[in-house]
């Protein structure tokens, strides 16, 4: 594990930023796996900065996000569709038909998931995946459980997790109480994993994970195990 402790969010952001145009400049058709949440939305604007500066192609990548909540639709502000479009793919000269995230109002929700982990094997796997951390220990929507959830799936949201993204709603009630995942072998088969911590608030959950016991019940402590984890991390 790389682990850079970094003063503050914007250095936080540019630091991911630079791993991030480093991976694009070595491999332009790279494979990215991107997250949502308040964490990553400074290094989207970096992206977006440095593309507008003629630095970073979006052209040949191709992308997956974790999650998305069941029930939203596209246009739904609350959505990690939309959340994307206003905080990166609408900015760049990304190509929409290879950049994925699940669908939330899918018909078939676990006929999406299995659709989901075909189409990340067919793009050959994910060469860096960027992931955030929740208070409780989860990465994407993996919640703490018993055993390790494996492959996209439809998960039931912890409580915690409902009323920690109840702040991006008007009314509490309306955070949806599902949502489809990447699983965590889905995450852990990324060739590097990037993970952003920021804030007083991620402290004693970072801590755990990386350095406590490997177990369901911290979801992030599996990583402990990757080959090529950087973990970048702001606990100010
Ligand atoms: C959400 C997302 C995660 C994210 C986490 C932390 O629930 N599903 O992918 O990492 O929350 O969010 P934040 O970055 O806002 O703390």
């Amino acid at each position: 594990m790389k682990l850079y402790q970094v003063s503050g969010y914007q250095e936080m952001c540019q630091k991911a930023a630079a791993l991030l145009c480093s991976q694009i400049a070595e491999k332009p058709n790279s494979v990215l796996g991107l997250a949502t949440g308040s964490t990553p939305i400074g290094v989207y604007k970096l992206l977006v900065q440095a593309h507008e500066r003629g630095e970073v192609s979006f052209g040949p990548l191709t992308t997956f996000n974790l999650d998305e909540y069941c029930g939203l639709g596209k246009s739904d502000p609350q959505s990690y569709y939309y959340y994307m479009n206003e905080n990166l793919f609408g900015s760049v000269d990304i190509d929409s038909t290879r950049a994925f995230i699940p669908n939330g109002k899918a018909e078939d929700i676990a006929a999406e998931c299995a659709a989901y982990e075909e189409k990340i094997t067919a793009a050959g796997g994910i060469d860096l995946q960027i992931l955030g951390i929740g208070n409780n220990g989860h990465i994407a929507f993996n919640e703490p459980g018993e055993f390790f959830e494996k492959h996209t799936h439809c998960v039931d949201l912890d409580e915690k997790t409902i009323a920690a993204n109840a702040r991006f709603f008007t009314h509490p009630e309306d955070v949806p109480r599902r949502a489809i995942t990447m699983g965590i072998k889905t995450i852990f088969a990324a060739r590097k994993i990037l993970l952003l911590a920021n804030g007083a608030g991620k402290k004693d959950i970072m801590q755990l994970a990386l350095h406590g016991p490997i177990t369901p019940k911290v979801p992030a402590s599996i990583l402990q195990l990757h080959p090529d984890l950087t973990v970048i991390w702001s606990a100010e």
